[in-house]
């Protein structure tokens, strides 16, 4: 997918734009990487995608195509998202991972769960995925709402996954084990992570930074940890050093 010459502006911000000419290719089965400060446009950027909002200038392509000549129904079923808050609601587990996907069954979404790391909580649960869950969640810990978000964008096997600070709650060993999972059962897949930990993305494909609207910086970590001021600045700050791993 290719983001080419694109510039945003919310039309309620009077004209500011969030995002100021941006370009850059992600290839299948890439995982790319998106850190920035809090507030700088990193969701307003995925939101282009799948079309929560038009680019202003400029053009998101997916597989080639300009995302508006694609039917919506079509675009969307190409994007899964995974989001830092989810929408629980009361019913069980299988229902809450099913979600969405009416062509998924028991077995399918099991296995997402796997990918997703869930599986270690809903194992230990009497009735497994049919043991019942609250609206709204409120029986599970942050992290595990976050698996059973990242369970459900999973299961709808599309060709782009996104994660929009959809795995802050979990510790890093969960996080890592959940990418490696995800690495080997969906390596066609093109996977953009927006993460605030460095540990999250150094092992990424690729990383973009993003200040004032442009991406500045974009390569691997030990690319950036040499390159970038503000990049090894947002590592030093996180206790990371420049080796991967
Ligand atoms: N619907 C909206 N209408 C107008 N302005 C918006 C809207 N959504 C976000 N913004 C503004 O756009 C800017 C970028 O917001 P965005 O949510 O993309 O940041 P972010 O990088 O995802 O931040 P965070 O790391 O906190 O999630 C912010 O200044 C925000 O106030
Ligand atoms: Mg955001």
């Amino acid at each position: 997918m290719e983001f080419s010459h694109v510039s945003f502006a919310y039309p309620e911000s009077g004209g500011r734009k969030i995002l100021d000419d941006i370009s850059f290719t992600i290839h299948a089965g890439e995982t790319f990487a998106i850190l920035g400060s809090t507030g700088c446009g990193k969701s307003t950027l995925i939101s282009l995608i799948p079309r929560f909002y038009d680019a202003t200038e400029g053009q998101v392509l997916v597989d080639g195509v300009d995302v508006k000549d694609y039917s919506l129904k079509d675009l969307r079923s190409k994007v899964a998202i995974a989001l830092q808050k989810s929408e629980i609601f009361s019913g069980s587990i299988l229902d809450n991972i099913l979600w969405g996907n009416p062509d998924a069954d028991r077995l399918k979404a099991a296995e997402a769960a796997e990918t997703a790391q869930a599986m270690e909580f809903i194992s230990q649960k009497a009735e497994g995925m049919d043991a019942p869950v609250t609206q709204g969640g409120t029986s599970l810990s942050g992290g595990q709402k976050q698996r059973l978000s990242i369970s459900r964008a999973v299961l709808k096997n599309a060709e782009i996954l996104i994660f929009d600070d959809a795995t802050s709650a979990l510790d890093l060993k969960t996080e890592a084990r959940l990418y490696e999972a995800l690495k080997r059962t969906r390596p066609e897949a093109t996977k953009i992570i927006i993460a605030q930990r460095i540990a999250s993305v150094r092992d990424a494909d690729r990383i973009a930074v993003l200040e004032n609207g442009k991406i500045t910086a974009c390569g691997s970590h030990a690319q950036l940890y040499a390159s970038s001021d503000i990049y090894r600045d947002i590592c030093r700050s996180q206790g990371q050093d420049g080796t991967n791993g």
